[in-house]
């Protein structure tokens, strides 16, 4: 399985950072794409250099290599994640501007009808923002706001990032055992199972 993965310069780099960890414990192929944006949040948020997150991925490419693999439709994948997703490249998907390799990839990706999912990040929401969503959504690609679940009692960010980072492996139709499911939760007697470690 391959799977392309791209960071874009929303809070939130932890969700690409453990996106990317656990399809690398699945053993799925990542191509990475970093906005430049994200570098910098990576660097302030998980304070992790872009070696570090570069060896986390099978491929990374420059976000302005446009003749990368990923730029062709005749590249096969097996989906694009965006996260996390920023408002301007929510804007630019939306509004088909191909103008660097992540919004290019994210244009391939609609047109061959494969899988794209967007992690967009910001609070509270223009009416602008929401028309882009809007406009994916109605394209077929799913937009993920990285939302907590709190009735399965998440005792840590850690915790909350892996619930969401669960579903979007669902999406992706990939097993994992990193967050509980509703209502595995609690045992028989409404005890609680706790998360996996
Ligand atoms: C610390 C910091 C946090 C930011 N958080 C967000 C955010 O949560 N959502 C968002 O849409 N933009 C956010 N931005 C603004 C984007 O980084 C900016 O619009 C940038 O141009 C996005 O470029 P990109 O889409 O190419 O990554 C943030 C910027 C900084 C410096």
């Amino acid at each position: 399985m391959r799977i392309v993965v791209a960071m874009t310069g929303a809070s939130g780099a932890v969700y690409g950072l453990t996106l990317l960890e656990e399809l690398r414990a699945l053993g799925v192929e990542t191509h990475l794409l970093v906005s430049r944006a994200a570098r910098f949040i990576v660097a302030e948020e998980a304070d992790l250099s872009f070696d570090d997150l570069r060896a986390l991925a099978s491929y990374t490419y420059d976000v302005d290599d446009l003749r990368a693999p990923v730029a062709s439709g005749s590249f096969p994948h097996d989906g694009m994640v965006v996260a996390p997703c920023s408002m301007r490249t929510c804007a630019a998907i939306a509004h088909g501007l191909a103008d660097n390799l992540i919004t290019r990839a994210a244009d391939v990706a609609i047109k061959e009808q494969r899988r794209l999912i967007l992690l967009p990040r910001e609070a509270p929401l223009s009416a602008l923002h929401l028309e882009n969503m809007l406009r994916l959504a109605r394209l077929g690609v799913i937009i993920f706001p990285p939302v907590p679940a709190f009735y399965l009692h998440p005792r840590s960010i850690t915790e909350m990032v892996r619930h969401t980072v669960a579903r979007i492996l669902d999406l992706l139709g990939l097993p994992h055992r990193i967050a509980p499911r509703w209502p595995e939760r609690l045992n028989a007697s409404g005890e609680s199972l706790g998360w996996p470690d």
